[in-house]
């Protein structure tokens, strides 16, 4: 009987690796023959460890697994795909948090073993690679701008332009570097990619290579994650034993190697120039752009640097065509947007879907409510530099332009609930807190601003010249975001300023009212 367990970081929080070696114990003492497998997660983080049975009808699911649930599954021969427990889902597709997605990029998540190169294969795997070695460079790049997929480390810069400009740029060496410092608050999308399915980033990137002629690849990968470090590198080791990566790829003349290389945990060094410098063995200090990375990026170079979840998306797009991937989505904003749903809420997890619902439709559909019971209040989208969303804007399309246009962004597609007992005055104070912590110190708006942005609201929390020092915050924004040179100083001040206009300031005015 085969039976599936987690080894990502979600389930191995949860106890996974106890919960499989007792269910192993369990079988043996009963003699019941089974086969553990260890999968990556579905991505419903609040039924982790999730253990799911095979079977003829497919997948039986059983949710919350304790230690002390092992012993009563047995009994009800759970093994069998029986459906009596009390913890017995049904069919795994059948979960509506599941059934309801459009999962292109996660569609082998929780379905594979990681680290199984067969099961990848036998699961379409390959199949991009496969395509893009008979395609030219050129063809290649073509497919990717036509898919319409764009940046999903959250700048949304069209891929096939990128990949373009390191085409056109002659040199005897170019790089693929990919940016796996997930750093986002709630964010844990690239983090799933590569303890789920590591085959499809490192197919993903030895067809970026193909396309612009680069034969060296990095993953920058965060030193918070060491699951996804082990199971990446276990991908790896398999690939170049079965000459997927290395000399001579498939016969095909081309090579790629692929390195994967740690952070130590600065925030700073998911920002491209900064990464670039830290993977060059310096600090990670923001380079001035120009000139970009496509053109003198890493050792000087020509450098494709793309987020996981970009360079995820193009085997789906080689395999199935750019037109395929270009059906779903809206607008500019094509394809699909892993969301990923944290915070104050029941079900927190991984939501695969084209770009264009709404927040709200979104949190009805899948969030199950706020975990304390109490009304949403605000939401953070993109991470810590993105706005906190009040329920008026919840209405607003999830695709990259709706989202501009109410001074938000999409980001990372990490989405984080707060109820209302929050603090938004707190938040605030915690936005510019953050930017004091992480700033790499460059330039003034961003090192200094921030500090200074921590006193003013202490001064406002404090009740000194309320009026006075709100004004002066707005100030200090506004030259944090014009003066910045990257992101980190440039939009600290969005979280800010959306929290005072439609939080603090509302508030304060309806105490006024009551008053
Ligand atoms: P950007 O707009 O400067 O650049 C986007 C990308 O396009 C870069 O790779 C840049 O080199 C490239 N590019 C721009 N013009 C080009 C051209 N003509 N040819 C070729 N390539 C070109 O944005 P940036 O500063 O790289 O990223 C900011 C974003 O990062 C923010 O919007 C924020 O949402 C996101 N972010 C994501 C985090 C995460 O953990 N994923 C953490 C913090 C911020
Ligand atoms: Fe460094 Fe901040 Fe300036 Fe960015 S904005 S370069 S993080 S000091």
């Amino acid at each position: 009987y085969d039976i599936y367990i987690p080894r990502d970081t979600s389930a191995l929080a949860n106890g996974a690796d106890k919960l499989a070696l007792l269910i192993e114990k369990e079988a043996n003492q009963r003699n019941i023959d089974i086969k553990i497998i260890r999968n990556g997660s579905r991505g419903m983080f609040w039924l982790e460890p999730l253990v799911e049975v095979a079977t003829d009808k497919g997948r039986v699911a059983y949710g919350n697994i304790t230690l002390e649930q092992v012993e009563s599954l047995f009994e009800q021969e759970f093994y069998l795909g029986e459906q009596s427990h009390t913890s017995c889902l049904g069919l795994s597709e059948d979960i509506p948090y599941l059934a309801k997605q459009q999962r292109l990029t996660f569609a082998r998540a929780g379905i594979t073993d990681p680290v199984n190169l067969t099961d990848y294969i036998t699961h379409d795997g390959f199949k991009g690679l496969k395509q893009a070695l008979q395609n030219t460079s050129q063809e290649i790049v073509t497919a990717v701008s036509d898919s319409g997929l764009r940046g999903r480390g959250g700048a949304a810069f069209p891929t096939g332009i990128k990949w373009q400009t390191v085409l056109d740029c002659p040199a005897d060496q170019k790089y693929i570097v990919c940016n796996a410092d997930e750093g986002d608050s709630g964010s844990f999308a690239d983090r799933l990619v590569m303890e789920a399915d590591p085959f499809m980033l490192i197919e993903g990137m030895v067809i970026a290579g193909l396309a612009v002629g680069a034969d060296q690849g990095y993953i920058y990968l965060r030193s918070e994650y060491p699951v996804a470090h082990q199971i990446l590198n276990e991908a790896i080791e398999k690939a170049y034993a079965n000459n997927y990566l290395g000399q001579n790829i498939q016969g095909s003349g081309k090579s790629f190697n692929l390195e994967v290389r740690l952070g130590a945990g600065a925030y700073i060094c998911g920002e491209e120039t900064s990464l670039l410098e830290s993977l060059e063995g310096k600090r990670g200090l923001v380079r001035a752009k120009p000139p970009l990375p496509a053109i003198e990026g890493l050792f000087g170079k020509p450098t494709v640097i793309n987020n996981v979840l970009s360079l995820a998306a193009i085997p789906y797009i080689l395999d199935k065509g750019a037109a395929a991937y270009a059906d779903y989505g809206m607008g500019r904003s094509k394809g699909t947007l892993p969301f990923q749903l944290a915070g104050n809420l029941n079900q927190g997890g991984l939501v695969e879907l084209a770009f264009g619902t709404s927040l709200q439709q979104l949190l009805d559909d899948f969030a199950g409510g706020t975990f304390t019971g109490k009304p949403m209040h605000a939401i953070q989208v993109g991470g810590p530099l993105g706005a906190y969303l009040p329920k008026e804007q919840w209405n607003t399309p999830l695709d990259y332009e709706s989202f501009s246009a109410i001074k938000a962004v999409l980001g990372h597609g990490s989405i984080v609930v707060f109820d209302d007992t929050v603090d938004m005055l707190e938040q605030a104070r915690f936005s510019m807190e953050f930017c004091v912590a992480e700033s790499c110190g460059k330039c003034t708006p961003c090192r200094i601003g921030s500090v200074r942005g921590v006193e003013v609201i202490d001064k406002i929390r404090a009740g000194i010249n309320p009026e006075q020092n709100t004004e002066l915050l707005e100030d200090l924004c506004e030259t944090m975001i014009h003066g910045s040179l990257c992101a980190m100083g440039g939009m600290t001040p969005f979280p800010v300023q959306s929290a005072f206009k439609y939080f603090i300031e509302n508030d304060t005015a309806a105490k006024e009212t009551a008053g």
